[in-house]
């Protein structure tokens, strides 16, 4: 069909109770910071972010000294200077690479059935199972129309992508020591712009858990209360 092929990955922040795995994060950024960058931007993402509790935790001065890896335009000095922590992010350099802040949102890796989204109610949308899958989804074919290169990738829809192979698997040296074939890399860069479109992830879950925890004790409670106020009339 023209949707393409996507693998159901194994996030740690799947389910009513997942997190972010912080490791996890920060090897994504890495990823991120080495290969996509080149191309891609995360222009609504502030970096002092990366310092947040729930996100990648990072230290305050490895924050600041990550932000001084951009340049970034300053009207007021009407000149380039090293980025700051209440900076942004850079926008996408290359032109037709689409911003990925919001990516993982803006895409949904499971369908149906029949339009009736009851896959979505159990697997979640899939949007950083689609960017996992389009990494890992080459398959090695390319074409040339109209002077664009395309390459043959099983889950963009319609087939043909003209984003190259980013990564093929030992593309980065991780600083923990993590596995780096293909399929890591691909996932640890997916769950990373997860947390970059959804930050605040985890507090939401925990407030609709308190949320839920709240309403059943106040069902009891109701109930009870129902009880007692009827008991003489029966
Ligand atoms: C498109 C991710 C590296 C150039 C995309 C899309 C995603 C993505 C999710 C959107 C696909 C869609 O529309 O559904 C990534 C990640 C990278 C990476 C995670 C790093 C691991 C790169 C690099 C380049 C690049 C290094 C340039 C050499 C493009 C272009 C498109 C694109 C031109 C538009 C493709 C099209 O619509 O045909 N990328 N990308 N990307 N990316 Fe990347």
């Amino acid at each position: 069909g023209a949707e393409g092929h996507i693998e159901d990955f194994d996030f740690s922040f799947e389910g009513p109770f997942g997190t972010y795995d912080q490791n996890q994060l920060q090897r994504g950024l890495q990823v991120y910071t080495e290969v996509c960058a080149a191309c891609h931007g995360l222009k609504f993402v502030p970096i002092r972010s990366l310092a947040e509790e729930g996100g990648p935790n990072m230290p305050e001065d490895q924050v600041r000294a990550y932000a001084e890896n951009f340049e970034v335009f300053d009207p007021e000095l009407d000149d380039f200077r090293p980025a700051k922590t209440s900076d942004h992010f850079p926008e996408s350099g290359l032109e037709n690479a689409p911003d990925l802040s919001l990516m993982a949102k803006a895409r949904a890796g499971f369908h149906g059935p029949y339009g009736l989204g009851i896959n979505q109610f159990f697997k979640g949308i899939g949007g950083p199972e689609y960017i996992a899958s389009l990494l890992t989804g080459y398959t090695g074919e390319e074409k040339e129309q109209a002077g664009v290169t395309f390459y043959e990738n099983t889950a963009f829809p319609g087939g043909w992508i003209s984003m190259a192979p980013p990564i093929y698997g030992e593309d980065v040296e991780y600083a923990d020591g993590h596995e780096n074939d293909l399929h890591h890399i691909a996932e640890d860069v997916s769950a990373f712009l997860m947390w970059t479109a959804e930050p605040k992830m985890m507090a939401r879950k925990q407030a609709g858990f308190v949320g839920v925890l709240f309403l059943t004790l106040l069902s009891v409670l109701l109930y009870l209360t129902n009880k007692r106020i009827w008991a003489p009339v029966k």
